[in-house]
């Protein structure tokens, strides 16, 4: 069986809602999914899923210099070398701008480099979305 991680940092839970859709559209394919923010994670056994999705609310000056929170870059930091294939995922108010990059670039020589990045205003997951989500669970 397929396995998956989604992991969040939210502070308002608009990132929580939307990686509990991910997780939800990922558990209808039949994959095994657990959903957990930063800190309640268990981050050794991200290291061994076949899907990891790592999101954080964007932060940043709402149109410039977005990158993700402290305590997402500490998470980062800490993260075991990740074998499985990586997604991105943030909310946010106006631009994400850096957010993807910044997030990318804390991610470097740890894992994969990520083969999705997904983004709502709302938390909730478009038909775009789960397209994509479809795509990356194909590997396509
Ligand atoms: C301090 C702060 C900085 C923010 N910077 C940006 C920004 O640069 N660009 C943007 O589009 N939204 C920005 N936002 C909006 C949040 O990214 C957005 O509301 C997000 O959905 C919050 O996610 P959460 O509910 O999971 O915490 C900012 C919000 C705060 C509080």
């Amino acid at each position: 069986m397929t396995t998956a991680a989604v992991v969040y940092r939210s502070r308002t839970g608009t990132t929580r809602r939307y990686a509990e859709e991910i997780g939800a559209h990922l558990r209808a394919h039949g994959i095994d999914v657990t959903v957990g923010s930063i800190g309640d994670c268990d981050m050794a056994a991200l290291g061994d899923v076949d899907l990891l999705l790592l999101g954080c609310w964007t932060n940043g000056l709402l149109v410039i210099a977005q990158h993700p929170d402290q305590p997402w870059v500490a998470f980062a930091r800490d993260l075991p070398r990740v074998r499985g294939r990586v997604g991105l995922f943030t909310t946010y108010r106006l631009a994400t701008g850096s957010m993807f990059g910044r997030m990318k670039a804390e991610l470097r020589g740890r894992a994969p480099e990520p083969a999705l990045e997904l983004k709502s205003r709302d938390g909730r997951l478009s038909t775009g979305d789960r397209a994509a989500l479809d795509r990356f669970v194909a590997g396509t």
